[in-house]
């Protein structure tokens, strides 16, 4: 696996490849890996002749008093990760090569970013925004793959490519989960062990939600609160949002007919951690 630092090292290896006529499919992330960023690795495999990964902590997602000091950083146990799962080649640039300086450049797609999670990080979906939208124009692939743990960012994501015209196609991977039901994240690592058990509340309060919906309920308000209501019974806990929105628009549902995505963001201890489940009213 070559591990590459510059923005013009990975653009001179891309030429070559469009040389020899192969494909590309890029995995980027923010490290400290865990088996959901190296099942999106998988899937990268089926789509390309090469997958490309990216390791970079984006400090302009981050707002302040957020964990960008703190988030995880280990490159050398990601780089094993990812050349054990058959990466060609790690994009791993340092902050001054990505901001040169501070960049002018706003991309918002408020319809997509102020509600869920972008309620209450203000600024955060500008940064992935501008983010992705940098590394994609770096190593120029012909898939790029995210997952649905983070899915308001992968409408986002999406939508920005389709406004955009960025010619790249976007998978999005399934929630990679541990066996208790909690969504594989970087952030997992910070908690401690009761806080460890508590965090199983998230995916609780998901399956909550979509038994109300399998009994009947169609209020989306209704099911709503059967996911909160979860969430409060857990003591080290405590709610950020819990939402019923459509899948693709992520405006609030009052009335269920079709789909669902069923959202929430839960503190644990100083721990913020988010999960959704997509429900399919057959
Ligand atoms: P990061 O949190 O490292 O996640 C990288 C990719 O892994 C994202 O597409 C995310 O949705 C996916 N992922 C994380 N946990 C997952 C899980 N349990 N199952 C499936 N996929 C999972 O998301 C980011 O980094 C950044 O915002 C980034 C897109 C790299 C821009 O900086």
């Amino acid at each position: 696996m070559l591990l590459i630092t510059t923005i013009a090292g990975v653009r001179a290896r891309r030429r070559e490849l469009w040389q020899q006529g192969r494909t590309v499919a890029f995995v980027p992330t923010m490290g400290a890996l865990h088996e959901g960023h190296l099942r999106l690795v998988d899937r990268a495999r089926e789509l390309a002749d090469e997958v490309w990964a990216s390791v970079f902590v984006n400090p302009t997602q981050f707002g302040p008093g957020e964990d960008f000091e703190r988030y995880p950083r280990d490159l050398e146990r990601d780089r094993a990760l990812l050349a054990g799962r058959g990466v060609a080649l790690l994009f791993a640039p340092g902050v001054k090569e990505m901001y040169p300086r501070p960049p002018a450049t706003v991309i918002d797609l408020p319809e997509l970013a102020s509600g869920l999670c972008g309620a209450f990080r203000p600024g955060h979906f500008r940064g992935v925004a501008l983010v992705v939208t940098k590394l994609l124009a770096i190593t120029q692939p012909e898939w790029a793959v995210f997952g649905a743990k983070d899915w308001q960012q992968a409408a986002i994501i999406r939508r920005l490519v389709e406004d955009l015209d960025v010619p790249v196609r976007v998978e999005v991977a399934p929630t990679v989960r541990e066996p208790d039901g909690l969504a594989m994240s970087s952030r997992n690592a910070y908690l401690g062990p009761d806080e460890r058990r508590a965090a199983t509340v998230l995916a609780r309060a998901l399956r909550a939600g979509e038994a109300a919906i399998a009994a009947g309920e169609r209020d989306g308000e209704a099911v709503r609160q059967a996911v909160a209501a979860v969430v409060a019974a857990e003591p080290l806990a405590q709610l950020q949002y819990a939402a019923v929105v459509d899948p693709d628009s992520l405006q609030p549902l009052s009335r269920i007919d079709r789909r669902a995505l069923l959202a929430l963001a839960v503190h644990i201890g100083t721990t913020r951690l988010i999960d959704n489940l997509l429900v399919e009213v057959s």
